[in-house]
């Protein structure tokens, strides 16, 4: 999809797109001689100007006919959100309609430059598709979509999308495409090689351990993990230094579970295809390192994926087993379908022991028990550190890949003592997310700043929404990039 910025509409075929502010019908000045039957039909359709209604209707436009969408942006602020889902209800409307091009008129509606930029960041954003698998797509089941022009916003409007949110669409479909494509195609090893493709040029350093080298460092959480399946384990380190100086970089570590069985403590079968997207944080981090590069970012970073396959298998790991970590420390895998807080327990040591970041944030689709908590709204927010939870949670009001706090304390760390060993990887089933993130929080080493985000609720949707589809969402490319903008760019 090509989104562009003008002061005028083009010449030639296009649909128009008209925004209506509740009740207010002074946008339809845009009209001219069509106004008032187009007004007369917004009567007869009890059209309101709600928040994403669409009225669809045709108007004569010089000998032709021309499609004609208004639609509602409700009474609220003319913000960013707001804008996001005018162009995404748009995309959505049209992107099989037949037409081509689609001119999006904001005038009048005094739409400053980031807003009318981020009209086309809403547009792209719910364009987004995967056809590759599906090769019988009737002709009028295709994407005929292909411009959308957006005119009328402030000045200023073009270079912002270009600045910011062009990067950022791309970040969020590279995070779509790998989280969408079956277990099948995408493991490990393709995982990074897909990663290696769409990073190509775009100034990030690259550097991938496999199963010898994670041996040598001792990680056998991670490894213990993989090795019930056939596929081998890698643990990707993507590196973005876009600061002058050499300053503490900020870590982003991602769960990258490319599929997960549960392993010899299987999963029931009802639902398990969900399980290909149990590695959404990996995806994410890569999505942002990709989007950060693109908009060169002012910023240190180091994003880590650790990557394998949960599998049951002659040679999977056993309830009962014990495994020591890169740190030192002993878990008892008292339940195989707890392996994503073994796999970040490594990766995050690994990472404070090479890079001693000052800030680490991770991201995993890691319990079912956050979905019991907070449904697919939220996802959890973990955190040691009151400042940076504050700016997590702007960070996710601001970019709309929101965040629940939830609590840490040491009552709950008791839970994950094992008898046998320094912990186990589960505690009770009541505040699993909880004991969870009490895991993983065992790893973090002397008080660095860490948050950990269980986008178990985030990483798919069922239902579309204004900027996605049903299918892959994206979230956290967009938290992580505003978090950056906001807190290392200041
Ligand atoms: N990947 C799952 C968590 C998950 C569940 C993500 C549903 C998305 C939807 C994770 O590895 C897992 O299996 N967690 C277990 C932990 C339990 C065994 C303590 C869970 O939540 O049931
Ligand atoms: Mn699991
Ligand atoms: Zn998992």
């Amino acid at each position: 999809m090509q989104i562009r910025f003008a002061d005028t509409r083009p010449q030639g075929d296009y649909a128009l797109v008209v925004p209506v502010a509740g009740k207010d019908r002074s946008s339809l000045a845009a009209l001219g001689g069509s106004r008032q039957s187009v007004e007369d039909a917004l009567k007869r359709q009890r059209f309101e100007g709600d928040v994403s209604n669409v009225s669809e209707q045709f108007i004569a436009d010089n000998g032709s006919v021309r499609r004609l969408l208004l639609i509602g942006t409700g009474t609220g602020d003319a913000g960013g959100e707001a804008a996001e889902k005018l162009g995404g209800t748009a995309a959505a409307r049209l992107q099989t309609s037949g037409e081509k091009t689609a001119v999006i008129d904001l005038s009048g509606l005094g739409y400053d430059a980031d807003a009318a930029a981020r009209v086309g960041l809403g547009a792209a954003l719910r364009s987004w598709r995967y056809d590759r698998y599906r090769t019988k797509l009737k002709d009028n089941q295709k994407p005929t979509l292909d411009e959308i022009v957006v005119v009328g916003g402030a000045t200023g409007a073009a270079e912002r999308y270009d600045q910011r949110w062009a990067a950022v669409v791309e970040g969020v479909s590279l995070t779509r495409e790998l989280v969408t494509e079956p277990a099948n195609i995408i493991y490990p090893e393709t995982f990074v090689e897909r990663v290696r493709k769409s990073l190509e040029g775009a100034g990030i350093e690259l550097e991938v351990l496999d199963r010898a080298a994670m041996e040598k460092l001792g990680m056998g959480a991670l490894l213990g993990v993989a090795q019930g399946s056939v596929r081998e384990a890698r643990l990707l380190i993507l590196k973005w230094n876009g600061a002058s100086k050499d300053g503490q970089p900020t870590a982003f570590v991602g769960k990258g579970v490319t599929f997960d069985t549960g392993g010899i403590s299987i999963k029931p079968a009802a639902g398990m295809e969900a399980m290909k997207w149990d590695m959404g944080g990996a995806g994410a981090v890569v999505g942002a390192m990709k989007a950060l590069a693109l908009r060169k970012a002012k910023a240190n970073i180091v994003g880590i994926c650790g990557l394998v396959e949960n599998m049951p298998g002659g040679n999977a790991q056993r309830p009962g087993d014990v495994v020591t970590t890169m740190s030192g420390q002993t878990v008892e895998v008292i339940n195989t379908d707890a392996e994503g807080r073994l796999v970040l327990g490594d990766a995050i040591t690994y990472v404070q022991r090479n890079f001693k970041p000052g800030t680490i944030i991770d991201l995993a689709t890691l319990t079912g028990a956050i979905l019991v908590s907070l449904g697919h709204e939220w996802a959890g927010l973990f955190s040691n550190d009151e400042e940076l939870a504050a700016e997590l949670q702007e960070a996710a009001a601001k970019s709309g890949d929101k965040v629940w706090r939830m609590p840490l304390a040491e009552p709950f760390d008791r839970l994950i003592d094992s008898p046998i060993a320094d912990m186990k990887n589960v505690g009770p089933r009541e505040g699993g997310s909880i004991t969870a993130a009490q895991f993983i929080q065992r790893f973090v080493e002397n008080g660095t700043r860490w948050a950990h985000i269980d986008m178990a609720g985030k990483a798919w949707s069922d239902k579309a929404a204004a900027t996605y589809d049903k299918g892959a969402t994206g979230y956290g490319v967009r938290l992580l990039d505003q978090y950056v903008a906001d807190v290392l760019e200041r």
